[in-house]
């Protein structure tokens, strides 16, 4: 009997590792950002959705002022050309489409707009991989004095956050919900990322899991970050929000 305290640890089967069915983050509109390029790619990777187990999706186009300059009416007709399409190819999907909003200059006046996209309450939003916005803190007190929750787009990314603990805590008590990159723990954005992604993991500090898929080779690599067992951990740690919206 005393050997089996040192026997490994059984893996869980794989039918109690959690299935994910909404997705909150990806690029899936053609032609309108960095993301499917036509209409032929934005079928294949919903077609690729579909089989990873997700039954709902929810895409979000970039916004920003000096790079992708879409509008919620742009991203509207997109979602329609988009769900068209999918109904045709007679992919059983349900779509939705929001925005990820970049914290640049332009952002105010995008706080301003009574159309501007949310996900339910939460506004999802991303900053400069490199530096921080200087007024990150004022940015989420304007998202929150407007009535959304800020939804921080793969806080794991940024290479500005070096005391991981003290400013990740700082931005959850400020308010903000993190949103990682399932593809972060397969080092498909490198090794700062993958460890950024665990700590956030091992904290309890994500509240939602994104795509965030632009081309067919992520959706690959989620395949496997799907199918292994570190869902397993990630759920054990967090609560993850993803099926209230
Ligand atoms: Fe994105």
């Amino acid at each position: 009997m005393i050997f089996s305290f040192f026997r490994k640890k059984k893996k869980p089967p794989r039918e109690v590792i959690p299935q994910l069915h909404t997705d909150i983050h990806s690029h899936l509109i053609p032609g309108i950002d960095d993301g499917a390029r036509d209409m032929e790619e934005s079928i294949l990777l919903l077609r690729m959705m579909k089989a990873l187990g997700y039954q709902k999706v929810i895409t979000t186009p970039h916004i920003m002022s000096d790079g992708y300059k879409n509008t919620p009416r742009l991203v509207r007709e997109g979602l329609e050309a988009l769900r068209r399409a999918a109904k045709e190819e007679e992919i059983d999907i349900e779509i939705d489409a929001a925005a990820e909003y970049y914290l640049d200059d332009g952002f105010y006046t995008q706080l301003k707009d009574p159309d501007i996209l949310t996900i339910g309450e939460y506004l999802l939003i991303e900053t400069s991989y490199i530096s921080k916005p200087l007024e990150f803190d004022t940015m989420i007190f304007e998202i929150q004095a407007a009535g959304f929750k800020p939804m921080l787009a793969h806080p794991e990314r940024y290479r500005y956050i070096k005391e991981l603990e003290k400013e990740y805590a700082a931005m959850k008590e400020k308010g903000v919900f993190f949103q990682v990159n399932l593809n972060s723990f397969s080092a498909h954005y490198g090794k700062e990322a993958k460890r950024k992604a665990e700590f956030l993991s091992g904290a309890g500090m994500i509240d939602f899991l994104g795509s965030d898929i632009h081309r067919m080779k992520q959706a690959e690599t989620l395949g496997e970050v799907l199918n292994d067992e570190i869902l397993y951990g990630i759920f054990g740690n967090n609560t993850i929000l993803n099926e209230s919206l």
